[in-house]
């Protein structure tokens, strides 16, 4: 991908002078030190970096999963660093997409009913039109004519695929995936990056991704090494 980054384009989360701390007494270790970041609508960021230098407890702040010990989170405009628990999962159920390198789907459910989950939360489509939509995001992903099976009866990349529809469901503003190729062969490591960052293009959505593959961070608009818990400047 080589499109240059649009310094015109909204900026749909960003952060800034993030601290955390993780871990008890003498185990307490200053795992974020000032982290500042940005992402823009359509624009897909890579984060990399050695593992360990604290990419994972970035997005998971980010993603309003966690709270920081310091430092301020904005969603579009909005101040979300210091909100209540429950304006923040709100916030997250609204404008976020995750995927995680484990896909995480509910392995007795059906692609279709984990696509609805997302959906089920936020609660403002009639059940006949999140349906409709599961399956026509499912269409999307490749896997149409898969949506009636159970999880466990797909495949690693297939699994990976509907979690990539899942965290699409809500046309969520800001996609965040932590190393989501990271456990799949070279052939679906492709066609999952593909899908993803085709579809946030289509949508305008901010995509950040961390990821160990260099061939995927080369495709994405803008790579931010990380190390030490802080980005390299
Ligand atoms: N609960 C915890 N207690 C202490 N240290 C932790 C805890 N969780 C993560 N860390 C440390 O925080 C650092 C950053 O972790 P992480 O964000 O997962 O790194 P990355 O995703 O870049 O591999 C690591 O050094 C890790 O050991
Ligand atoms: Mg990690």
């Amino acid at each position: 991908m080589s499109a240059p980054i649009q310094a015109g384009a909204k900026v749909a989360l960003r952060c800034e002078g993030l601290h955390r701390y993780l871990g008890q007494g003498e185990g307490r270790v200053h795992v974020l030190r000032g982290v500042s970041f940005e992402a823009r609508s359509g624009q897909v960021t890579a984060i990399v970096g050695p593992s360990g230098c604290g990419k994972s407890t970035t997005l998971y702040l980010l993603g309003l999963l966690d709270q920081p010990d310091g430092g301020s989170i904005w969603i579009r405009d909005q101040l979300m660093s210091n909100s209540s628990d429950l304006d923040r999962t709100a916030a997250r159920c609204e404008h976020i997409g995750f995927v995680f390198q484990f896909h995480f789907l509910m392995q007795e459910f059906s692609a279709l009913d984990n696509v609805m989950m997302p959906m089920r939360k936020l609660g403002r489509l009639t059940e006949e039109a999140m349906v409709a939509r599961a399956q026509s995001l499912l269409k999307d992903v490749g896997l149409g004519e898969k949506g009636h099976r159970l999880a466990t009866q797909l495949s690693g990349g297939e699994q990976q695929r509907v979690a990539v529809a899942r965290a699409l469901a809500n046309q969520p503003a800001i996609i965040l995936a932590d190393e989501p190729t990271g456990n799949l062969d070279v052939k679906n490591s492709g066609l999952v990056f593909d899908l993803l960052t085709r579809l946030a293009k289509e949508n305008g959505q901010a995509v950040v991704l961390v990821t160990h593959n260099p061939d995927i961070a080369n495709r994405c608009d803008e790579i931010r090494p990380m190390r030490d818990g802080e980005f390299v400047k």
